[in-house]
């Protein structure tokens, strides 16, 4: 964890509840967490998770690799050490929305088993939900789909630790809940995701 370096820094209330705000919109707020290999299917899943919830009347807001490395976390590499810094403050982000209200839908490889962790357990301290999804597709498939050419670049070695062919991904052990992209369609999965969240109460309908 990053070592707090302001001082003279106090946590203000304010007079409206947590508990006041999930009642107002019904649900509670949570995180909702996919890793996954690139190209995996975990954008895909989140956006189509976004539009059920939506119809159903829910708010979820989507935070994704690939658009937060272009704003928030535009000055991280993909190191061992910025990989481990994007995951904290977007579990940090992601922690805010749930004490907000709204389920996040974050989207990162988040390769490293003790970063996702150290999320989980700094959701867990707050009484926040967090609800890891293992969005599983082999290497293989992965490869073959190379939606945006980069398996191919790493390959030829013009992406240099490139996950899952110069660098590591370390699968979840028990994730609340394992998609396996290469043989579930879409709405198979979403559907997954909703049960989970309705039989934990984190959505009421
Ligand atoms: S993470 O490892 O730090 O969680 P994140 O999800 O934010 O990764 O970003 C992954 C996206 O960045 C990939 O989908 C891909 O488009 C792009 N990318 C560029 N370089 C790399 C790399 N070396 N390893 C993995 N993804 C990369």
């Amino acid at each position: 964890m990053a070592t707090q370096l302001a001082t003279n820094v106090t946590w203000h209330d304010g007079e409206v509840s947590r508990d006041h705000r999930y009642e107002l919109m019904g649900q509670q707020g949570s995180t909702i967490w996919f890793t996954g290999l690139s190209g995996s299917g975990k954008s895909t899943v989140a956006v189509a998770l976004e539009q059920a919830l939506f119809k159903l009347g829910k708010l979820s807001y989507r935070l994704d690799g690939d658009n937060v490395r272009l704003g928030i976390n535009k000055n991280l590499s993909f190191s061992e050490e910025d990989r481990r810094e994007n995951i904290r403050r977007i579990g940090e982000v992601a922690k805010l929305f749930g004490d907000s209200g709204v389920i996040s839908l974050s989207s990162f490889i988040s390769p490293y088993r003790a970063d996702r962790e150290e999320v989980r357990q700094l959701h867990l301290d707050a009484g926040l939900n967090f609800v890891e999804v293992f969005v599983d597709c082999p290497l293989e498939e992965v490869e073959k789909r190379d939606p945006k050419g980069l398996y191919k670049k790493a390959r030829a070695g013009e992406i240099k630790n490139f996950t899952g062919i110069d660098d590591p991904y370390e699968a979840p052990i028990t994730p609340e809940v394992h998609l396996r992209t290469d043989n579930m369609s879409v709405d198979e999965e979403v559907d997954l995701i909703l049960d989970y969240l309705k039989h934990n109460k984190i959505i009421r309908i």
